[in-house]
Formats: C-alpha cells, sequence, structure tokens
C-alpha cells in the first residue's frame, strides 16, 4: 500500500515537471498581473534597462516604433504582445524569451498598458 502511494506522488510529481517545462511562451495568453501597480514599477525598471535604447523614454519610440499606441503593426491583445516581445519581429525586434522569462516579459507589458492613449 505504502509503497503504490509513493509511485503515485512521484508519478504526480514527475507529470507536474514535464507540463511546467512544456508550458512555454507559445501558451501565455493572458497577462497575471494586469493593473498591477507594483508591477508597472518593476515593469519600468525592466523596460528601461532591456528595451529604451530602441524604443525611447516611456516608449515613446525612437529609432523603433512608438509602443505607446493601440493600434500596433503586430496586434496589441497580451497574446500578441507576448508574443512580439518573447519572440521577436523580422523588422530587427530581438527575441526575449531565454533572457528575460515569462514573468518578466508580462512585467513589461504591464507597464506598456499603463502608457497606452
Ligand atoms: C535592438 C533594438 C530593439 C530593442 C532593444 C527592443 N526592440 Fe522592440 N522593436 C525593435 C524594432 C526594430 C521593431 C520593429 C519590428 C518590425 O517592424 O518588424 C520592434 C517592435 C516592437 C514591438 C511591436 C510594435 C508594433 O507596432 O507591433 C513591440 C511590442 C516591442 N518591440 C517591444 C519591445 C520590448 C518590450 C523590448 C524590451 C524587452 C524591446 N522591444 C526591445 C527594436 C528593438
Amino acid at each position: 500500500m505504502k509503497r503504490t502511494f509513493i509511485a503515485g506522488m512521484l508519478t504526480a510529481g514527475l507529470l507536474l515537471g514535464v507540463s511546467g517545462t512544456s508550458f512555454g511562451a507559445e501558451h501565455q495568453t493572458k497577462n497575471p498581473y494586469e493593473g498591477k501597480a507594483k508591477m508597472v514599477k518593476e515593469g519600468q525598471k525592466l523596460y528601461d534597462y532591456n528595451c529604451k535604447s530602441c524604443h525611447g523614454e516611456g516608449a515613446k519610440g525612437d529609432v523603433c516604433p512608438d509602443l505607446t499606441v493601440k493600434k500596433k503593426k503586430y496586434g496589441n491583445s497580451d497574446t500578441e504582445l507576448f508574443k512580439t516581445i518573447a519572440q521577436g519581429q523580422p523588422g530587427g525586434m530581438p527575441n526575449w524569451d531565454k533572457t528575460l522569462g515569462t514573468e518578466k516579459i508580462w512585467k513589461i507589458v504591464t507597464y506598456l498598458r499603463s502608457l497606452e492613449k
């Protein structure tokens, strides 16, 4: 009995581990931090460090697109923004999934939403 229980626990752990790792960037559809003030601040720090050199102060655009506009070339839904940032875009936008990972990308999305007009 005891053995079966332990084996069951191990299998459950294994399954969780596997599904955890397969939960990649392409499955991210909704921002878990939406509207959270603390995340806006954290996102701003991440933005300033990683994105400002190209997209400018306050994401108003510089050599690269203005990110405060609602109408974006590659779409403006949570899914589309996440995908653009995680996977990059052909016109010179780098991919960030490896450098930043899911949580940091969502923090930056939260910051960008706070700037939207
Ligand atoms: C090396 C310069 C560079 C850096 C750094 C950079 N980007 Fe970009 N980004 C670009 C370029 C160039 C484009 C336009 C790509 C295109 O049109 O195909 C772009 C496009 C985008 C778009 C799509 C805009 C639209 O209209 O659809 C988003 C969103 C975006 N970047 C977010 C970010 C975020 C967030 C970061 C920081 C994590 C970042 N970028 C860092 C160069 C950069």
